[in-house]
């Protein structure tokens, strides 16, 4: 599949480049960097402005687009579909318009402490509202613990769970379906932040039950800057807009304007028409190769276990088991500082992340500082993972 994807044919140091950091973004095929050239080249205007046929053509491509996401997660209509920058605006939409709207003084959000910071800050920024935030710890194989997830979905003041669909740390798939059918039984609002687990396997939901879902197109192959919001259509005509701007009212005048319907009402100002149409192509892009994707991704888990849990001056941080888990391993080695095997992984071309990750206060739930993350995506291989064990071997015996 490495030849989809012209970046990964890349040198680094006269190494050929092994990309072990698709946590972080993945790479993007060349249908989708076509797209971006053709978008700019054959149909750049701006969208739901001007009727010239330019116009109508980009507007065409955008709405297609959503056309094409809704069918995607199997959302009920294309109301339920908001562009946004990435995951983090998505949740901070939700945050600052649901949350700030329905939450009072001692009200709960449960989140897990497993979350990434963007979905943990948006949550503080509500506390001077009196909110509590909770937190589903963790069991001492890292998974989440459910029992005392349960315990915090039955408080009477929990209204909302916010929630990762798969950590972008520890690897593990949370069993979100428990979780929300459990905050379904409280009329407890559900948030999933799907940024780690959209490219893995469809995400249908409908079948979910959840109320938003939240995800961005620069770890599904597509273009950065541009992600997703779904919201149950009734949920998202209840919230006050976000932002003010263009394309998001009906009228204006010198005292007030009046919003528009969904869901442009949460679209202010040009939007990244060229993202949202190449997100487009990523998503046809997954769909033809949904199958191979998943197929290998668990041949890789697999693989990625056996050699590295061999190692004993390995700490893995995250599940040991293959189950229910996506091939991001973060880990530590005995004596070495993560930033410094990080850079020497890097001078032979081999690009891991090194640090938090993000995720602070996951970091001090099992007690590192910061750790080193290999995260694989379908077009690695088996050969690749060899080669970063045999420079991890070599690192060791450097520094030790
Ligand atoms: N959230 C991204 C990561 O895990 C940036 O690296």
């Amino acid at each position: 599949m490495k030849h989809f994807f012209p970046i990964l044919n890349k040198k680094i140091n006269n190494h050929k480049m092994i990309y072990f950091d698709n946590a972080a973004t993945t790479q993007k095929p060349q249908i989708v960097i076509d797209c971006i050239n053709n978008y700019y080249t054959d149909l750049n205007s701006n969208v739901h402005r001007s009727m010239n046929p330019l116009a109508e053509k980009a507007t065409d491509a955008y709405e297609n687009a959503r056309k094409k996401i809704t069918q995607f997660i199997n959302a009920k209509n294309t109301k339920e579909i908001v562009f946004t920058k990435g995951t983090t605006e998505s949740i901070n939409l939700v945050a600052k318009t649901y949350g700030i709207n329905s939450l009072k003084k001692g009200d709960r959000v449960v989140l897990s402490a497993a979350e990434h910071n963007s979905n943990i800050i948006p949550w503080l920024q509500l506390k001077n509202l009196g909110i509590i935030i909770d937190f589903i710890p963790l069991a001492k194989d890292l998974t989440l613990d459910i029992e005392q997830a349960k315990k915090l979905l039955k408080n009477p003041k929990a209204k909302i769970l916010a929630i990762q669909h798969a950590s972008n740390v520890l690897g593990a798939i949370h069993p979100i379906e428990k979780l929300i059918r459990e905050a379904k039984k409280k009329n407890i609002i559900t948030l999933i932040d799907a940024a780690q687990s959209i490219a893995h396997a469809p995400i249908d939901v409908q079948k979910l039950k959840c109320d938003f879902l939240a995800f961005s197109a620069h770890k599904m192959f597509g273009p950065t800057g541009i992600g997703v919001l779904y919201g149950k259509e009734e949920l998202l005509d209840a919230m006050p807009p976000w932002q003010g701007g263009g394309d998001m009212n009906q009228e204006v005048f010198m005292d007030k304007f009046t919003t528009n319907e969904l869901p442009y009402k949460f679209e202010a100002g040009t939007p990244n028409i060229a993202g949202v149409v190449c997100l487009g192509a990523a998503v046809n892009f997954i769909q033809e190769n949904f199958s191979k994707i998943k197929a290998q991704e668990e041949e890789l888990t697999k693989y990625f276990l056996d050699q590295i849990l061999k190692l004993d001056f390995i700490i893995l941080h995250g599940p040991h088991n293959p189950k229910n888990r996506l091939p991001v391993f973060s880990f530590t080695i005995k004596g070495i500082h993560p930033h410094d095997a990080g850079y020497l992984l890097g001078e032979a071309g081999i690009i891991t992340r090194a640090g938090q990750h993000c995720t602070q206060p996951l970091h001090s739930c099992f007690g590192a500082s910061s750790t080193l993350r290999a995260s694989l995506a379908f077009y690695n291989t088996k050969t690749e993972i060899d080669r970063f064990i045999k420079e991890i071997k070599k690192i060791y015996q450097k520094f030790k």
